[in-house]
């Protein structure tokens, strides 16, 4: 099976969060099961250069965009994935990030970047870009990517195309004139499709067309059939829920284990984690000026600075936290007032709090190998990657019970002590208060050594890796494929439409 996947960023190339982990770890996974993947991407700035991509091997007009693109070839760094990059000077090679400008600000002509990208991922998938080579499978991946299935959806002998939701609450949300300036194919304008309360939304496209659509874990593909967390698009979820899958992420344990990691003091395993972590610890207390003493519980945070990660309950709880004696490592970057709050923090506690502002690769295993205890306070979470690296590091993870979160931790209690299933410490209501008693009973868990080492070991014993959900993708890319062989319809998303508003949930069909 030949599968393109579509993604704006890929470690090890490019990236800005869980979305480059999955796309640098589950196409080489899917290979390993035989597929022929390729990955298409943006040619950011240094991306030719750390995809090793010297070789033009294609070029061609996009007229919406009156605009030449080149393809450039290259791998994805030891795997040795074939990379396509979509060259385009003038949208891409800037400084910057992937989605904003050096000091954070989105980019104003990201409607148009991404959408470019698309069409020349629509001419690779058609075989228009003379390749050689046509996908059975486009699988597209977010907003940036979202536009993919809505133009493939009317082409002759197009592929099957797989869409997943790593977060909803990034849509890709323009003005609705931009949908004009696109010069997007007029009947893609309407509730049904492309059309959100008057804005073009990028995400419906995926939403709406895709033949098959996941998400990144069991729980948040419930979560967004609700209006709690489906804002807006609950409706037309529901209404595609049958064809809608939670499917959660694996990890790379060649990247995140202790036992080989290279940027630890010192390796271990679940049979030395007691000796192991112990100097960790002291390496990560050394190198933010911390006390160095054993005793205290010492909690780890590797994020985001946004509100989705619950940062601001930890700001809240935080004098609540001091009194337990803990001890507080963030490491993130994000917004202003977050990164402000945190310094202020550390300068008043500078014996509990450091911050680290800033994004740092190294630094973040080093939290994952030295801290006691790892905080995801999240408002929403479809998966999160950093509870699972702490399962693996025995950094017990302390999470709301949320989307992927609540599908990969285990809370600790008398009776999953016992049975040996307890991984990590989970709490409900999103407020300070109940972030606060959830660590306290953690700490106290803490003081129980033997119980403690338990949890430990069972986190460690845990495993997330890719193998299953690459096999649950390769399952989902043949249902895609028949389902496209069933709509022979170019225009079926107006057949569906026919006495359906696809965005209405008075409509919608609930089973799932
Ligand atoms: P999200 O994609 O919503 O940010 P995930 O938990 O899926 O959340 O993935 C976040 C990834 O980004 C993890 O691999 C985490 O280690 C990494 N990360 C986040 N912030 C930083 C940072 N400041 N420095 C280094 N790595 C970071
Ligand atoms: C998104 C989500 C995160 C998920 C990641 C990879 O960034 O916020 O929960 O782990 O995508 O799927």
């Amino acid at each position: 099976m030949k599968i393109l996947f579509a993604t704006s960023e890929a470690l090890p190339l490019i990236k800005t969060g869980g979305l480059a982990d999955v796309s640098g770890s589950l196409p080489p996974a899917l290979r390993a099961l035989g597929a022929e993947v390729r990955l298409i991407l943006p040619a950011y700035r240094g991306m030719a250069m750390a995809a090793d991509a010297r070789e033009v091997v294609s070029a061609f007009p996009v007229e919406e965009h009156d605009m030449e693109v080149r393809l450039l070839e290259g791998h994805l760094g030891e795997s040795g994935i074939p990379v396509w990059l979509v060259d385009a000077p003038s949208l891409f090679d800037r400084p910057g990030g992937p989605y904003a400008d050096p000091k954070g600000r989105d980019w104003p002509d990201n409607a148009g970047r991404f959408a470019l990208f698309a069409r020349a991922i629509c001419a690779v998938a058609l075989d228009h870009a003379w390749l050689d080579w046509k996908p059975d499978v486009v699988h597209a991946n977010d907003w940036q990517t979202g536009l993919v299935p809505a133009l493939l959806a009317g082409a002759d002998q197009r592929p099957a195309t797989l869409f997943t939701i790593h977060n909803l609450a990034y849509q890709g949300l323009f003005p609705g004139e931009t949908f004009t300036q696109l010069h997007l194919p007029a009947e893609l304008w309407s509730p049904n499709g492309l059309e959100f309360y008057g804005r073009l939304s990028f995400i419906k496209g995926g939403l709406a067309f895709a033949d098959r659509l996941t998400t990144v874990s069991p729980t948040y593909a419930r979560e967004i059939c609700t209006p709690e967390y489906g804002y807006g698009l609950e409706g037309l979820l529901q209404y595609r829920s049958h064809v809608l899958h939670g499917v959660l992420n694996g990890v790379d344990y060649s990247v995140w284990s202790p036992e080989n990691d290279p940027f630890i003091r010192r390796r271990y395993t679940p049979r030395n984690v007691v000796i192991g972590k112990p100097d960790n610890k002291r390496a990560l207390q050394e190198r933010f000026g911390l006390p160095l003493r054993r005793e205290p519980p010492l909690i780890g945070m590797v994020s985001r600075l946004v509100s989705q990660k619950g940062i601001d309950l930890v700001l809240e709880a935080l004098p609540g936290l001091l009194e337990l004696g803990i001890q507080l490592v963030v490491v993130g970057t994000g917004e202003r007032r977050f990164e402000e709050a945190l310094r202020e923090a550390a300068a008043a506690h500078p014996r509990q709090v450091a911050v680290h502002i800033g994004y740092d690769e190294a630094l973040a295993h080093q939290v994952e190998a030295g801290a006691d205890m790892f905080l995801m306070p999240s408002r929403f979470e479809p998966c999160g990657m950093n509870q699972m690296y702490s399962l693996r590091y025995g950094t017990v993870p302390i999470v709301r019970q949320t989307g992927g979160l609540a599908d990969t931790v285990v809370d600790t209690n008398p009776e999953t002590v016992r049975d040996g299933s307890a991984t990590g410490f989970l709490f409900r209501p999103s407020t300070a208060q109940a972030l606060r008693i959830t660590v306290q009973r953690a700490v106290e868990w803490f003081g129980r050594r033997s119980a403690w080492r338990a949890v430990m070991r069972a986190g460690m014993r845990q495993d997330f890796s890719w193998e299953r959900s690459a096999r649950t993708y390769l399952k989902l890319y043949r249902l895609a494929m028949e389902d496209r062989n069933r709509k022979r319809d170019p225009l079926r998303w107006q057949a569906a439409a026919e006495g359906n508003s696809l965005s209405d949930p008075r409509h919608a069909d609930t089973h799932s």
